[in-house]
C-alpha cells in the first residue's frame, strides 16, 4: 500500500508506539488525524506531523471520533490500549470493544480506499499468567483481525504482537524480560507490514518460537512460562 497523501487515523497517538506510528507516517506523506485522551500531549504530536488531533476517550464509544473525521481513513492503526492492571470493564472497552465497534465504522469507507488496518495486539495474546483479562483482550484482537482479513479481501489486515516496549504503558514498573524494544522499532515494523501486506507481526523477531510451541503444544508453552517466572523472580 502507497501512503503519501492518504489519509491515516492513529489511535493512542498521544504516547508510545501510536505516537512512533504517527512520526513515521507523517515521514512517508501520509495524512494525519491523531487521537488520544490527553489533549497537550496529543496536541504536540498532531503538529509534529501537521495532522489534525481528536481528544477522545474511547471508553465513551467511537461515535464523536468518527464525527470528527475529515474523510474516510485508507489507513486506521488501533494502538490505545490499557495495561493489566485496570478493571475487567475497562480493558474489554478499551483493548477490544473500541477497537471493533471503529472497525465497523470505518469499513465501508477502507474498503472504497482498499486500505489497510493494523491492530497493536501483544503478546500476551498467547495467554500470559497473571495478565489472563488483559490477555484475553488481546487474543481477541488477534480473532477479530483474522475474521477481518478472511472477510474482507479488498483491504489489507496486519496483527502486531510486540514483547515488552520502552513506553510509559507499564508505568513505574521495570520489565526486564523479554528485553525491551523501542516504540519506533514497532513504528519501522509496522510500516513495513503495511507497504508489504504482511498479515502479522511479531517482535522482537525471537518471540516467533513462543507462536509457534503455543500452537504446537499450548501445555508445553505454560510450562516453559511458568520457568521463566520462577527464574525471573
Ligand atoms: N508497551 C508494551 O510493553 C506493550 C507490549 C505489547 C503490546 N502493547 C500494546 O501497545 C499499545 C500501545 O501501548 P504503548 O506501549 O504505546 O502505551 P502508552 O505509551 O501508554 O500509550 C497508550 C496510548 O493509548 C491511549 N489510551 C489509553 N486509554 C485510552 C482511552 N480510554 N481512550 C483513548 N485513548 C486511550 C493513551 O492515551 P492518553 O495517554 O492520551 O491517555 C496513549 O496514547 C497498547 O494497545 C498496548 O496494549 C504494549
Amino acid at each position: 500500500m502507497r501512503l503519501d497523501g492518504r489519509l491515516a487515523l492513529v489511535t493512542g497517538a498521544s504516547s508510545g508506539i501510536g505516537r512512533a506510528v504517527a512520526l513515521r507516517l507523517a515521514g512517508d506523506g501520509a495524512r494525519l488525524v491523531v487521537t488520544g485522551r490527553d489533549p497537550e500531549r496529543l496536541r504536540a504530536v498532531a503538529e509534529r506531523v501537521g495532522g489534525q488531533a481528536v481528544v477522545a476517550d474511547l471508553a465513551d464509544g467511537v461515535e464523536a471520533l468518527v464525527a470528527a473525521l475529515p474523510g474516510p481513513p485508507a489507513l486506521v492503526v488501533h494502538s490505545a490500549g490499557i495495561g493489566p492492571g485496570q478493571t475487567a470493564d475497562a480493558l474489554l472497552d478499551v483493548n477490544l470493544r473500541a477497537p471493533i465497534a471503529l472497525t465497523r465504522a470505518l469499513l465501508p469507507g477502507l474498503r472504497a480506499e482498499r486500505g489497510h488496518l493494523v491492530f497493536v495486539a501483544s503478546i500476551a495474546a498467547l495467554g500470559v499468567a497473571g495478565e489472563a483479562v488483559y490477555s484475553a483482550t488481546k487474543a481477541g484482537l488477534r480473532g477479530y483481525a483474522d475474521a477481518v482479513r478472511a472477510e474482507v479481501p479488498e483491504i489489507g489486515v496486519t496483527t502486531v504482537l510486540p514483547g515488552i516496549v520502552d513506553t510509559p504503558f507499564h508505568g513505574t514498573e521495570r520489565r526486564p524480560f523479554p528485553r525491551p524494544v523501542s516504540p519506533d522499532h514497532v513504528a519501522e515494523e509496522i510500516l513495513r507490514a503495511v507497504r508489504r501486506g504482511s498479515p502479522e507481526v511479531i517482535t522482537p523477531r525471537w518471540l516467533t518460537l513462543g507462536a509457534k510451541v503455543h500452537g504446537m503444544a499450548p501445555g508445553l508453552f505454560a510450562r516453559a512460562q511458568r520457568g521463566f517466572a520462577a527464574r525471573a523472580r
